[in-house]
């Protein structure tokens, strides 16, 4: 007898076992980091707060709907893209552990998507407001997080040892230069959102076209100045995108770069180059979002290798190292209560 995943209670710690599965099947032969020893890094640099996510853990749920296209349906044989109208749960966050991280800092936005695709299919992945991620391997990931875990006196982290190991691995510093470089988004709704990793598009013959995709807001990304954002205040993120939303404003084109034989597709800290052509996959419009602390995105992980038949992950370390730390994160979150 088969079991149903769909009559399990937690259809979400499901999947993300089976995404682990798939992913570590997928992965190399060498060992990964062990995921617990991930969590306790980002729980000894960002705070340990029960029932909320321990990396984007300020956020809010919503539900949206996809519509692929014409020129999605020729790349990928994926269901996402039948053109018929696709539910999806979406959560909107702020970078890092803290519950009360500022929304008027030059930080990171985060856009976690769930398609509820045909027969119990379902295609996951948490996308960020930068082209590039904060570290190149799970090993200098967890170096990085290790490296700044906060002094138990000072309760902030030791500049010496951070400085060592950004100087020894010059590529965490990649995406803080990016983020300094940009104004504060005016909007959950009017910012970029990239998957940083390496896709494969597989159509119904079996060609393959390598990518990168990035959700970009229809009408233009929006920034404030410095004098907005301060005028802002630490809490206006999740009211603007009920306002926008309710207005019927918030809406996202999904854009697939194609990458050309010899681009590096497997590197979260490598975009491709600008000059190579983008073609709109559907379009996301967000249609609700859930009051505070409530919603579906609740109890859900974003496995970015629970991926639909039709697309691919690619050999990039990173992408296979999320599996197993966000179902012991999920796991957490249950254990103590999901609050956010
Ligand atoms: C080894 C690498 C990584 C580890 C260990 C890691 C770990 C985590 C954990 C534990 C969470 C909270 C999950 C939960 O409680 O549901 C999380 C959330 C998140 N991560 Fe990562 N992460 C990694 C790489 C990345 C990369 C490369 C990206 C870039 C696209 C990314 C984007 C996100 C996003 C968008 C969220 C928030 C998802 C949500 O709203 O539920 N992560 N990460």
């Amino acid at each position: 007898m088969s079991i149903d995943p769909l009559k399990i209670p937690h259809k979400s710690l499901w999947l993300a076992c089976a995404a682990t599965a798939a992913a570590l099947s997928s992965a190399p032969t060498q060992a990964q980091v062990d995921p617990t020893r991930f969590l306790d890094a980002f729980e000894r640099a960002g705070g340990k707060f029960d029932g909320f996510r321990r990396s984007g853990a300020k956020g809010v749920c919503a539900v949206g709907e996809f519509i692929g296209s014409a020129e999605g349906r020729a790349l990928s044989s994926a269901s996402a893209f039948s053109g018929k109208p696709v539910p999806v749960i979406a959560r909107f966050s702020v970078g890092g552990g803290n519950p009360k991280a500022p929304d008027n800092a030059k930080t990171q936005r985060n856009l976690a998507l769930q398609f509820d695709l045909p027969g119990g299919e379902v295609w996951q992945m948490g996308n960020i407001s930068a082209p590039v991620f904060g570290a190149a391997t799970p090993e200098q990931f967890i170096g990085r997080l290790e490296s700044l875990a906060l002094d138990a006196e000072t309760k902030k982290p030791n500049p010496d040892k951070v400085k060592a190991f950004a100087d020894a691995n010059p590529e965490v510093l990649l995406q803080g230069k990016y983020f300094a470089g940009q104004p504060v988004p005016a909007s959950f709704g009017k910012v970029n959102y990239w998957g940083v990793h390496g896709f494969g598009f597989v159509d119904a013959g079996g060609k393959k076209q390598w990518g990168k995709w990035v959700f970009e807001p229809v009408g233009g990304t929006q920034g404030l100045s410095d004098d907005e954002a301060k005028a802002k205040g630490a809490d206006f993120l999740a009211d603007d995108l009920r306002q926008r939303v309710a207005a019927g404003g918030v809406a996202f084109d999904f854009n697939l770069q194609l990458a050309q034989p010899g681009d590096r597709i497997d590197s979260a800290v490598s975009p491709l180059p600008d000059d190579r052509k983008k073609v709109t996959l559907g379009r996301l419009t967000i249609k609700s979002v859930s009051a505070d602390a409530t919603g579906p995105c609740l109890t859900i992980t974003y496995v970015p290798t629970a991926l639909p038949k039709g697309v691919e992950p690619s050999a990039d370390p990173m992408l296979a190292a999320r599996a197993a730390p966000y179902a012991v994160g999920l796991g957490r979150r249950l254990g103590e209560g999901a609050k956010q």
